[in-house]
């Protein structure tokens, strides 16, 4: 299989992530594993996405955050919850939008590059699966409209692991 990466030359954010969340769709389509998604989708937004110097995910582990599939620097393996802009997405459940990390009481550098930070909480079915998170080496890279189109993209990938009723034992 190959796919093919489209360039998204716009300014427009809600087009880029509407366009960015049809190119997940087709990536993920048919495919349940969460690691091979969750692979796949993070090389296709380091890709699409300008201006970024990590993305990647954590998944909950049932007691903290663990490092999952991610594009750029090595990073930090585990996280507890309430920990960091990652911990606290997943203890509030809601998306984290820092615009500059120095202002973020308790941010942990993993990159030191690192300046601003979008982070989308995953969750199924009221269960925590993990976080999604964005690191930019410029500050105030992220806004309003980043932090809609990242739930936009993640919807994507979440809906894309829970599978059909009725091949629930295939
Ligand atoms: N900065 C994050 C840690 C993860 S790295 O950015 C990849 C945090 O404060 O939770």
């Amino acid at each position: 299989m190959s796919f093919e990466i489209q360039s998204i030359n716009t300014e427009d954010k809600a087009v880029f992530y509407a366009e960015l969340a049809q190119q997940a769709r087709g990536l993920l389509h048919g495919e349940h594993d969460r690691i091979a998604n969750a692979a796949n989708f993070a090389a296709l937004v380091w890709h699409a996405l300008p201006r970024i110097n990590w993305c990647g995910f954590y998944f909950f582990d049932g007691r903290e955050l663990v490092v999952g599939p991610f594009q750029g620097k090595p990073a930090c393996v585990r996280i507890a919850l309430g920990r960091g802009v990652c911990g606290t997405a997943a203890a509030t459940r809601e998306t984290q939008l820092v615009v500059d990390v120095n202002e973020f009481d308790g941010h942990i550098a993993c990159d030191a590059a690192s300046r601003s930070e979008v982070v989308v909480p995953l969750v199924i079915d009221g269960e925590l699966l993990g976080v999604w998170d964005v690191d930019s080496p410029e500050a105030g890279r992220f806004d309003d409209q980043d932090r809609i189109g990242m739930e936009l993209i993640c919807d994507v990938f979440l809906q894309a692991l829970s599978r059909p009723a009725n091949t629930e034992a295939a």
